[in-house]
């Protein structure tokens, strides 16, 4: 007992001392830096933010419960770096590191949350370290910060802060990780721009046995097509990085540990406006509340509660937080197997579980195995670290994972109340109903038993999602089965569905009478006919997918079959080596080319090669152009120093707007009453049509767009009016009571096919036609996308005060445009609006039209009230107000010979525009031939007026749907000629130097041929096309697929005044330059570009030029940055005024009168359906090897190759990184990313929970990019070719390899291989057309009146 206390009072003195050496040296320190910790002393939460160098204490007195980690660091602390994408846990832009004391481990631990969903009043005692907190350019960069910025992994650099403290926070707790760990760790962290293989490899130089990527440089001297070239093994010189050095990394606050041990064993309350929580520290405490307390929902990782508050309203005056209870948090291992408390993290189970198998037995832990595989599946990481076990159970959302896997490994609930403790199993009749159980109110979950499985018990997991991982599944299963030993016969079997109904199913007939017969093929019919029957998926289930469901629950158990069967035969094997008892079991037995649908997906860490020419020797080394060089702020983006619109302090007096939208497609409004808005806590103003100063609409080419719908709204969405509050959370809330009566209109109608019915068009329809073509027949449909940059939309508007002059500091594509439309609005003059651009998170055409109306909308709300107005768009109400990508339905006919030449082809494409017309018109036929000579081709180009949110510029701009329809057309042809399809492909290429296209514009293929023939070559595509074959004919359930497309994409606006740059230099005394230019950098470096350019002709260092902010007040007029043309543009404008100014500087030099900027002179006539539509086309072919699932439609890329034409670019590096970016979105668009709408025309996926960008998952195994060597183009700066737009559709080779993969699936079951497949080719489209048994057996719904969950709009 002395000794006990001896040792407590050592340990009290250590820490103390600790405590004075950390503010002794926080004192010393601050001598140096002229700055000491600010602390804030309110009280009772206590936590730790670390800014660069030093701690910053946080006291918190009136911490709300509503407060999430994110907002009150961006507002509170003004700690910026951490970023807001989606609010949901969704997109990991707001990852930080949370560090805690672990009081019984006696341990500190450090683990990545996700700050859009953590309550600051559960940090109590922790200390949180943000980006800003690991190193900064001021001081010194973790060299995390610094690795991803040097590889090119950083563009526009929204996600990276959230992608450096994911990989900070693994190298806290492992500083030399696997690949495996960087794969795991950055799971739950999208980007939309680099594609993840710069940051991948930027990364994996922390890796002991890891290398860089492969970079290949052609020497520049090296002739066409060689391939001798240096071989460089670094992407990036690695010897010039800062070592990782853990000593270096800040302590775990002695403070907050001395704190953690004195803890009073009290409970915490938190008193907030309209929420109180309390944190009991007793489990008896937390049983009185609970009693006393009934409805109030018991939190602890907050990820199922907090979604539900935060972004769907729900209220709840008091809440529990059962996160302080350590007999919550116990984890105890017994002879029967785990115990896990109901709050411990799905991280501390998979840690737990991952030990075990490690270290026991095979047939103890096969349900631990196959709880791991959901385990590794389920979330990202950073959830996976917040969400609970309980809570995953108890939240009773069948699309959650763990109850299947846990029901059928036979798990037992404890729950306990005041009234003691029961328990129950886990099973089907746990689950009441949808977020329901039969746990009583005042009951709280205490623990679960998870048991070892029995030497004959074989259990399997499956899931199927969207995306392979960080998704919700469309389906979960669970199956186990005990075998009589020495037998094969089934003692029990249980199967458990999450996903087929509201609640958890089990089918217990199919369960009941397999019971007693031999695992072998009629069990196996028997069980699929029983399921059949068994399994009831309604037609209007939530999520729809009905048939693919029921298809996917009876393929699962047709895998678990086969498991069984191995894994039996290998233990009667093993048991028969022993003994010769069991030679009486039979040896149930299936085909070998079965075996490969056992074997699930692997994910890997994506590896790659790139290669492009060398500059020249004689190049001088100062001047950068074609060197490979960082992103201007690369470093700045990686420290969270860089600032995008929403980072800007608040301005004195700012206030905040909330759109109010249209919940009718179509209606007259009757009436539109905010006054139960106006009486809420904090709200200013409410603004409408009537309040708009000036005209209430936005102009484009005469198209006038209401900026406030008047009398009528056209679609869900619409903007109505918006409320003005003091704070976002009030203006948030206040929108919700402004009450919208409308009259219902007829028609109303969403899809393509429903226009073309109602003959509803937008003017004018386009045609192009070469030759003589007749009428069109087949169809195929391409889904829409939505732009998901990772910074959703928004601007501030600040009143000048005099002169009405307004300041925008906004996140535009197009600052001129929002300056000229904020001017009509507020009806003053443009020389009175200045637009601010610093840089966008993510543009992708998505920021030219929807933010010009936006902020005229918040400048009309700043003008009214006289003080600033920011706007910010939540992740919802982005996807829903700004829309994106056309769908497209292509409708064709085409005439070709036995060999595969096509003769003629007749292609209409209906694009559906949405309720207005936008920028839909440019959305063109131009792109149709892609690379092909159609000798006589026709295509027609009809935008589709619907009542849906107008459809705008995306990335490609009709390009990746246009090319798709063309594509599909040669792919038919192949099919049908019996010919690989790409002889067809290749035999109706443009070879002529002198070529023309459809619209009569001359052009040189030479390139695109080199690419093509190049991408063939290096793919090694016929030895893949002969391995893909072999491969197929020796496996049944899974195919491969290859497919190659060439490329030639219109660079530049086909309205020639767009194709003008403008740029303002400026040389100050002290021999520095200023840049300023009209375009915007939103992640393609246009900035960086700009400086390489002025540097070489100004013949100064680049670290002497500068580029601050696009600003409208410096340059006015400017086009948008768009088309793939705005370095072009920008970097000839630069150059000019560089050398304007070379000119004076220098007067011996001549003065060349010829070198004055125009527009390049694109127009098309479309009378003629001819002309000069591109300022110049760029080239390219792509290659793609896939696997596919046939059980369950998932899908996985092996191989990826594109060859591009690139010679002189800016920054090749970057350039490949920007190409794999646009591929990795292409991916999305053709495989993934898929919008629903409901019947009644409402988006239903406005956020990553519903709608999925490609995640690391995603990324090709093997992904490579080539630059083709001495490729010309005298059209642009510096001899480059635009690349921003054209990779998007090489996506469209994974379309093409899953239908060839699809189409071996269906021959081998003697089905036709031409068959239709629209994009995006979806897990549900993949399994659904790979027809067989278990397909028919998924009747389709019988209820034809019965409307579907979502159109094909
Ligand atoms: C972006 C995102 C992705 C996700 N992806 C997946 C996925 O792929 N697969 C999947 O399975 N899940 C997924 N989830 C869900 C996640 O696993 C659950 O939200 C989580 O497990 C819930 O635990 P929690 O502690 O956060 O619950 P909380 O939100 O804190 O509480 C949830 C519910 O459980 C009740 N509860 C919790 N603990 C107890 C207890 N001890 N006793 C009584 N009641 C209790 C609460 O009252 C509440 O109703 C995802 C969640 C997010 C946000
Ligand atoms: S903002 Fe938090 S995960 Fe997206
Ligand atoms: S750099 Fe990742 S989202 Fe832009």
């Amino acid at each position: 007992m002395l000794t006990k206390r001896f040792f407590n009072y050592i340990y009290e003195v250590f820490f103390s001392f600790l405590l004075v050496v950390h503010w002794l040296f926080k004192f010393i320190t601050s001598l140096f830096y002229k700055f000491f910790d600010r602390i804030i002393i309110l009280s009772f939460i206590v936590f730790v933010c670390f800014s660069s160098l030093f701690s910053l204490q946080v006291v918190e007195k009136n911490a709300d419960p509503e407060e999430v980690l994110l907002s009150f660091l961006r507002r509170k602390v003004g700690l910026t770096g951490t970023k807001y994408g989606c609010g949901g846990g969704g997109c990991g832009a707001c990852t930080v590191m949370v560090s805690t004391y672990d009081r019984n481990q006696r341990t500190v631990v450090h683990y990545t949350v996700i700050a859009c969903l953590q309550p600051i009043v559960t940090l109590h005692g922790a200390a949180v370290v943000t980006v800003e907190g690991i190193g900064s350019t001021k001081t010194k960069l973790h060299p995390v910060q610094e690795r991803i910025a040097k590889a090119h992994g950083s563009q526009c650099g929204f996600c990276t802060p959230g992608m450096v403290m994911s990989m900070y926070t693994l190298l806290r707790n492992k500083p030399q990780p696997t690949m495996e760990d960087i794969r795991e760790a950055l799971g739950g962290n999208l980007c939309r721009c680099t594609g993840y293989r710069p940051i991948i490899d930027g990364f994996k130089t922390f890796c002991e046995s890891e290398v860089g990527v492969e970079q290949t440089c052609y020497s520049p001297d090296s002739p066409l097509n060689s391939y001798l070239h240096t071989l460089i093994t670094e992407l990036f010189p690695m010897d010039c990085f800062l070592p990782l050095d853990p000593s270096q990394d800040l302590i775990f606050p002695p403070e907050l540990m001395i704190m953690e041990k004195k803890v009073s064993g009290d409970a915490l309350y938190f008193q907030g406006e309209r929420v109180n929580l309390v944190a009991p520290f007793k489990l008896s405490h937390l049983l009185e509340l609970k009693a006393e307390h009934p409805s109030a929902p018991l939190i602890v990782g907050n990820t199922t509660i907090g979604p539900k508050m935060l972004l769907k309203g729900v209220y709840h005056p008091l809440v529990i937080y059962a996160g302080r209870i350590s007999e919550l948090k116990a984890v105890t291992w017994g002879e029967t197997g785990l115990t896990v408390g109901a709050a411990c993290s799905l991280s501390t189970l998979q840690k737990e579980v991952e030990k075990v198998v490690v270290e026991t037995e095979e047939e103890k832990t096969r349900g631990y195995r196959a709880l791991l595989q959901t385990l590794r599946c389920l979330a990202g990481k950073q959830i996976r670290n917040m969400a609970t076990v309980g809570g995953n159970i108890l939240s009773a959302n069948p699309k959650y994972d763990l109850s299947s896997v846990l029901a059928a490994l036979d798990c037992t609930l404890h729950v306990i109340s005041k009234d003691g403790m029961r328990s129950i199993p886990l099973d089907e009749k746990l689950f009441a109903d949808f977020g329901k159980t039969v746990l009583r109110p005042e009951e709280v979950l205490l623990s679960i038993d998870i048991p070892y499985t029995k030497p004959w018990e074989f259990v399997a997991a499956y899931r199927q999602a969207q995306r392979r991982e960080f998704a919700f599944s469309f389906l979960n299963a669970g199956m186990k089965v005990a075998i009589k030993e020495g037998t094969d016969v089934v003692e029990s079997l249980s199967i458990y569905y999450g996903g087929v109904g509201p609640t958890l199913v089990k089918p217990k007939l199919t369960c009941q009478q397999l019971v007693s017969r031999s695992w072998g093929e009629d069990l196996l019919s028997e069980g699929c006919r029983l399921l059949k029957e068994d399994v009831d998926v309604s037609p209007s289930i939530h999520g729809g997918r009905a048939e693919f469901r029921k298809t996917l629950a009876i393929s699962f158990f047709f895998k678990f079959y086969m498991q069984v069967v191995l894994e039996m035969r290998e233990r009667v094997g093993k048991l028969r080596i022993m003994s010769t008892l069991w030679d009486g079991v039979s040896d149930a037995d299936f085909p070998l080319e079965y075996l490969s649908a056992l074997k699930p997906f692997k994910n890997e860490v994506p590896q790659g090669q790139q290669s492009f020419q060398l500059v020249s020797e004689a190049q001088p080394s100062a001047d950068l152009v074609g060197r490979p060089s960082m992103h201007q702020s690369a470093f700045q983006q990686a420290t969270g120093e860089a600032k995008y619109y929403d980072d800007l302090p608040l301005v004195q007096g700012e206030l905040f707007i909330f759109m109010v939208t249209s919940t009718r497609a179509h209606a007259k409004i009757i009436n539109i009453d905010p006054s139960e808005a106006l009486k809420m806590p904090g709200m200013v103003t409410f603004v409408s049509a009537g309040d708009v100063p000036g005209a209430n609409c936005r102009l484009w080419f005469n198209n006038p767009e209401e900026l406030f719908a008047e009398e009528e709204v056209v679609c869900v969405g619409q903007i109505i009016g918006a409320v003005v509050a003091e704070s976002r959370e009030q203006a948030r809330r206040a929108a919700k009571e402004v009450h919208v009566t409308y009259h219902d209109l007829q028609p109303v109608f969403f899809t393509i096919e429903d226009a073309i019915r109602h003959e509803s068009y937008f003017e004018p329809k386009r045609k192009v036609e070469r030759g003589d073509v007749d009428e069109a027949l087949k169809t195929i449909y391409m889904g829409g996308q939505e732009h998901f940059y990772m910074e959703t939309q928004g601007v501030i508007a600040v009143p000048k005060g005099e002169h009405e002059e307004m300041d925008l500091f906004v996140a535009t594509q197009h600052a001129a445009f929002t300056q000229e439309l904020v001017g009509m609005a507020l009806g003053v003059d443009s020389n009175k609006i200045t637009c601010h651009v610093k840089r966008l998170g993510g543009g992708f055409g998505g920021k030219v039209m929807k933010i010009a109306s936006l902020s005229a909308i918040t400048a009309v709300a700043a003008h009214k009230t006289g003080r600033a107005v920011r706007c910010c768009l939540e992740r919802g109400d982005d996807m829903l107000i700004t829309s994106g990508r056309h769908p497209f339905l292509g409708k064709y006919k085409v005439g070709y010979n036995n060999d595969g030449t096509i003769v003629a082809a007749d292609i209409t494409y209906y694009s559906n525009g949405g309720s207005t017309l936008d920028e839909s018109a440019f959305v063109t036929v131009l792109h149709m031939d892609n690379g092909y000579k159609i000798p006589n081709l026709r295509g027609r180009g009809v935008v589709c007026k619907t009542y849906l949110p107008s459809y705008t510029a995306f990335r490609g701009f009709g390009g990746p749907q246009g090319l798709m329809v063309m594509e599909s057309v040669l792919h038919e042809v192949a099919v049908r000629c019996g010919l690989p399809a790409e002889k067809v492909r290749d035999i109706n290429m443009y070879r002529e130097e002198q070529s023309y296209t459809h619209h009569k514009q001359p052009f040189n293929p030479t390139d695109m041929v080199r690419c093509w023939d190049e991408c063939l070559e290096r793919a090694n595509y016929q030895d893949r096309l002969r391995a893909v074959q072999l491969f197929n004919s020796s496996n049944r359930w899974k195919k491969r697929g290859i497919s190659a497309v060439p490329q030639k994409f219109g660079v530049g606006f086909s309205k020639g005044f767009c194709n003008q740059g403008a740029a303002l230099v400026n040389i100050y005394k002290d021999g520095s330059v200023l840049v300023t230019h009209g375009g915007t950098e939103m992640g393609q470096g246009i900035n960086t570009k700009a400086i390489q350019i002025a540097s070489r002709v100004l013949k100064v260092p680049v670290s002497s030029i500068f580029t601050k902010e696009t600003c409208t007040g410096n340059v006015p007029n400017a086009a948008p940055s768009a088309a793939s043309f705005g370095t072009d543009a920008v970097g000839m404008a630069v150059k000019d005024a560089c050398e304007k100014l070379m000119r004076r500087l220098q007067p011996l030099m001549e003065k060349n009168p010829q070198n004055t900027w125009k527009g390049p002179p694109t127009d098309v006539d479309w009378e003629k359906g001819e002309g000069q539509a591109y300022y110049y086309f760029t080239f390219g072919a792509c290659c793609s090897e896939v696997e596919i699932d046939c059980l369950t439609g998932d899908h996985k890329v092996f191989f990826s190759l594109f060859k591009i034409p690139k010679k002189h670019i800016t920054s090749k590096v970057s350039e490949c990184t920007a190409v794999e970016g646009g591929f990795v979105q292409g991916v999305g668009l053709y495989t993934i990313e898929e919008l629903q709408f409901s019947p009644d025309g409402v988006l239903m996926t406005r956020g990553p929970s519903q709608y999925k960008v490609p995640a690391l998952c995603d990324v090709p195994a093997e992904l490579n990019v080539h630059l083709l060597a001495n490729a010309e183009n005298p059209h642009a700066i510096y001899l480059s070719k635009g690349i921003g737009e054209p990779p998007v559709f090489f996506g469209s080779t994974i379309f093409f390899a899953i239908k060839a993969a699809i189409a071996a699936a269906r021959t081998e079951r003697g089905l036709g291989d031409a068959f239709p497949l629209s994009s995006p080719a979806t897990a549900e489209k993949i399994r659904m057309a790979c027809q067989d048994e278990f397909t028919k057996m998924a009747s389709p719904p019988t209820d034809g009146a019965m409307a579907p969950w979502c159109l094909d709009v």
